[in-house]
């Protein structure tokens, strides 16, 4: 599994961060096309799993053995080795989005218990991984707009399962559109004019390095009534990110107000954020 070193004292923790900022290179953003093959794709019954994700919804996802399978096929090697020693992350290679993550879970039955009113909504999957956060906004009738660092876990996973739970493909399609690349050009990539009605995003505040460039999608596209919502753990042990350590960031700019909506009852410290404009 991967791990960054834990460091003998505060300092070396900054010069390591800092050294591992300057020597990563992150891949632009960039729009996925949607191609005839996908929007014609048609799925047997022992290419994916039915499962009760959220309460009272059934979603139906590709199975893991076939997504290894794809991506050996293409070649996507650094994929397929970080799956096969069980590495969660390679930072600036892969992050993440084959597994799906327990927060996504918390932020989904939340979204339901909430009863967050998503239709015609237009709403981003930040960090979306196998993305069901926005099958769950497909289904409530939103517009969504998936986002996840590799554009091989787009194409083979995430893709593949808006395929797989909407009959009408092209119609659902018309609703949705897919970005990979780096936080930092994302927001740039995309139409000045286009803001969201609502952000959701689990699990993506693990690296502190990255939290300014999250938190600047999050400023520019959000519209002013909207709202942000961040599901993540308290603390990621061995990785050093947090929700403290981000809800500070935001306290600090003074453009959002930060409300800590949802937190776990027992095992691993969970948390769901809630940010909306100050007026
Ligand atoms: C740990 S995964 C979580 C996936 C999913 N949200 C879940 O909870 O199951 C982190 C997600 O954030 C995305 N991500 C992490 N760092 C990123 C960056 N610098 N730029 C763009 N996306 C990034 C990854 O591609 C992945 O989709």
């Amino acid at each position: 599994m991967f791990k960054f070193g834990f460091a003998e004292s505060a300092n070396d923790t900054v010069e390591e961060d800092s050294e591992q900022k300057d020597r990563l290179e992150w891949i632009s953003a960039f729009k996925l096309e949607i191609t005839t093959e996908q929007i014609g794709a048609k799925y047997e019954t022992d290419y994916y799993t039915e499962t009760k994700v959220f309460p009272g919804y059934n979603l139906k996802l590709i199975r893991s053995d076939k997504i290894t399978q794809n991506l050996t096929d293409q070649n996507c090697k650094i994929i397929v080795e970080a799956e096969s020693k069980h590495s969660d992350l390679i930072p600036a290679k892969y992050e993440g989005g084959l597994k799906i993550w327990e927060c996504t879970f918390d932020l989904g039955q939340y979204i339901l218990e909430k009863e967050i009113e998503l239709k015609d909504k237009l709403v981003m999957d930040l960090g979306c991984g196998a993305g069901l956060i926005g099958l769950l906004s497909l289904r409530k009738s939103s517009i969504v707009h998936f986002q996840d660092y590799n554009a091989e876990v787009l194409k083979f996973v995430t893709i593949p399962n808006v395929i797989l739970n909407f009959d009408d493909h092209m119609t659902t399609l018309t609703k949705c559109e897919f970005y990979a690349g780096d936080w930092s050009s994302f927001a740039t990539l995309l139409d000045e004019s286009k803001k969201y009605d609502y952000i959701f995003t689990s699990e993506t505040i693990y690296n502190p390095n990255n939290h300014k460039k999250l938190y600047e999608i999050f400023k520019s596209k959000l519209k002013p009534d909207g709202a942000v919502f961040v599901a993540g753990k308290t603390y990621y042990f061995g990785v050093g990110g947090g929700m403290r350590q981000f809800e500070n960031l935001i306290l600090k700019d003074g453009f959002f107000n930060s409300e800590l909506v949802w937190r776990s009852q027992d095992g691993v410290n969970r948390e769901i954020l809630k940010l909306t404009r100050k007026s």
